[in-house]
């Protein structure tokens, strides 16, 4: 039998709601908002009634008000339903706008109180029901790389993964920053024959250039001033297993050479050294560039980009894929929830709204750290907008906090916003976020330099 607490400080309504409804429910009261607490902590009912006037505010509301919002803090989910005095229509709004379920006039009507009861409990269950298919939904939606979606495009995506995993031909993802890129490269490994062996990521764009070519191919004692013993480099670690060069499009010309050379004969030379090492490793790249484009201008070797994009998987951005911007929310508010041991958390009706229509330059990397800020930041289970931490000024009010500023400072304050931005926004790169700002690397670095924010990069 379902628990239903009622909470009431008249006795003689009391005995005769426990009365009317023991044959339904398990029915508990309380008299106060004292009483009410301990009982719900105890019981945790999916629903209970609560009467507006309890003591020591009986002729008012405020004490009924209390003890609803003690209740929602502590679940939200619970469905409350408020009964007021025939008169206080006011009231009524308030509670249903204050998470109430429902509510209800005196003189109570045991019949009509009934149906509510009724709807209500459905409706909790429904919500249950919603829970766990929800989360066995995850489990479904969930490749063995953990990448989530269950959109059209991420389906077709998946479909890519799990053909491509068993062969051995070079793969090329391509998406915008934070699309999931890596992770896919990770899921291919994962799903293939290989995945006992080594997945190694060369990250093309982090690298500094000079140091680029031994990092890829190691080198022998004696190479360079400094190279005291032999060095084994990456490629040569992906023996057997997987080499993801991320971020290809960075690759400089006389490595991409080097690259496609040791992709047709399989085979590499020490930096320093003349010994031919055959590697036997299945290549996966990605990048965010358009590398048709790059081949077209020139920058990006034409006859490289054949031999890595053998099959292209490309990620769409996250603003195209529909419903799963809800279903990556929710799952990193549990992930992020059980984390911090913030329980019960869920997004308000606005929180939903603003998720769903903004446009996620950063994608899914971006999501999941607004996700896990709100999480921290948040006193309450239910996240509210301001938790999102979006912006929401318009661009007048954003100019009325400049009035009173000379134009050389404002200029500095939006550069300086603007270039944390781009290198939040690209994971510390800085060869992209100069991209996206339109200037050099060598200008990013002195922008950082000249606005004091390295530190809170490194
Ligand atoms: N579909 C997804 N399901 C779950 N987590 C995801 C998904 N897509 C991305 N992520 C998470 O978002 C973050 C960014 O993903 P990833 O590093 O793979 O992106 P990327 O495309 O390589 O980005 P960049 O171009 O900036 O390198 C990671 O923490 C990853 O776990
Ligand atoms: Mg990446």
């Amino acid at each position: 039998m379902e628990k239903l607490i009622i909470v009431e400080d008249n006795e003689e309504i009391r005995s005769q709601l426990r009365w009317g409804l023991s044959k339904e429910y398990e029915v508990l009261v309380a008299g106060d908002r004292p009483e009410a607490l301990l009982l719900f902590k105890k019981h945790l009912p999916k629903v209970m009634t609560l009467d507006l006037g309890l003591p020591p505010d009986e002729a008012g509301c405020e004490e009924g008000f209390r003890c609803l919002e003690d209740v929602l803090r502590l679940s939200p989910a619970t469905k409350v339903i408020m009964i007021t005095g025939n008169e206080e229509n006011e009231n009524a709004l308030r509670a249903v706008q204050s998470g109430a379920y429902d509510y209800y006039r005196k003189p109570l009507n045991l019949a009509e109180l009934k149906v509510i009861l009724a709807r209500a409990f459905h409706l909790a269950a429904i919500e249950k029901e919603n829970l766990r298919l929800q989360s066995s939904l995850d489990q479904h939606c969930l490749t063995p790389g953990g990448i989530i979606g269950h959109s059209p495009q991420m389906l077709e995506v998946f479909s890519s993964i799990r053909k491509v995993a068993s062969s051995e031909v070079a793969v090329l993802v391509t998406g915008e920053s934070g699309t999931g890129k890596e992770l896919v490269a990770k899921a291919i490994h994962e799903l293939s024959p290989r995945k006992s062996a080594a997945f190694i990521t060369i990250n093309c764009g982090a690298i500094p250039e000079n140091l680029l070519e031994s990092e890829l191919f190691g080198y022998e004692k004696g190479a360079f001033s400094g190279a005291n013993n032999r060095v084994q480099g990456k490629v040569e670690y992906a023996n057997k297993g997987t080499l993801f060069l991320d971020e290809i499009g960075e690759l400089p010309l006389n490595l991409q050479v080097k690259l496609l050379r040791f992709l047709q004969e399989k085979t590499i030379q020490r930096v320093g050294g003349r010994e031919d090492i055959s590697v036997d490793a299945r290549i996966i790249a990605a990048t965010n560039r358009d590398i048709i484009k790059e081949t077209e201008a020139g920058t990006f070797r034409e006859d490289l980009y054949y031999r890595i994009s053998v099959i292209h998987i490309t990620l769409p951005p996250l603003r195209d894929r529909g419903g799963d911007i809800m279903l990556l929310a929710n799952f990193f508010l549990r992930k992020f929830g059980n984390e911090f041991r913030k329980k019960n958390c869920r997004f308000s009706p606005g929180s939903v709204k603003l998720l769903e229509s903004y446009e996620w330059p950063g994608n899914v990397r971006e999501l999941e750290n607004r996700v896990q800020r709100a999480v921290i930041m948040s006193d309450e289970p239910i996240i509210e907008p301001e938790s999102l931490d979006f912006s929401l000024k318009t661009a007048k009010e954003r100019v009325h906090s400049f009035t009173n500023m000379t134009l050389k400072d404002a200029r500095e304050m939006i550069e300086r916003e603007l270039v944390i931005a781009a290198i939040e926004n690209h994971n510390n790169n800085m060869a992209r976020a100069a991209d996206v700002l339109g200037i050099s690397r060598p200008t990013l670095y002195d922008l950082v330099k000249k606005y004091n924010i390295a530190k809170s990069f490194e």
